[in-house]
């Protein structure tokens, strides 16, 4: 799959975007080594801080079917005038499963910037920071 395949995948699932609260409707699609795809929206809830941002929607959805590695590149799409850059909590579950991760960061008019996710969260604490 394309970098252009994957960021429409990830738009199309803002459809998907259950935003009551902030109206800012996200979509993110996972892309693995062997082609699979899984995709996220955002689902906010009444007591907002339980609200999941879609890559991590994404993210777990994979985790759950089984997929612990092999994430080459994430998309998320946002529909603001600033790129869609994944929040921190998002940042430290990713690293989680994929340090190497691509992340493509995607705002309303459909232009993207790419940064990998180490240097998005340089330093950051993994399964190997618990090895003493
Ligand atoms: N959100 C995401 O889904 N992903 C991001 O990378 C940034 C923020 C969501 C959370 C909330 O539903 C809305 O966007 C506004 O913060």
């Amino acid at each position: 799959m394309t970098d252009a395949e994957l960021i429409s995948t990830a738009v199309s699932m803002q459809e998907r975007a259950y935003v009551p609260y902030s109206h800012f409707p996200v979509g993110a699609a996972l892309l693995c080594s062997d082609g699979a795809v899984f995709t996220g929206c955002n689902v906010e809830n009444a007591a907002y801080g339980s609200t999941l941002c879609a890559e991590r929607t994404a993210l777990v959805k994979a985790v759950s079917e089984g997929r612990t590695g092999g994430f080459t590149a994430i998309a998320i799409a946002g529909r603001g005038s600033d790129f869609c850059w994944p929040c921190g909590a998002c940042r430290q579950m990713l690293f989680e499963f994929a340090p190497q991760l691509r992340v493509l960061a995607v705002r309303g008019d459909g232009a993207f910037q790419f940064a990998p996710l180490s240097t998005l969260l340089p330093c950051g604490f993994g399964p190997g920071s618990l090895n003493f």
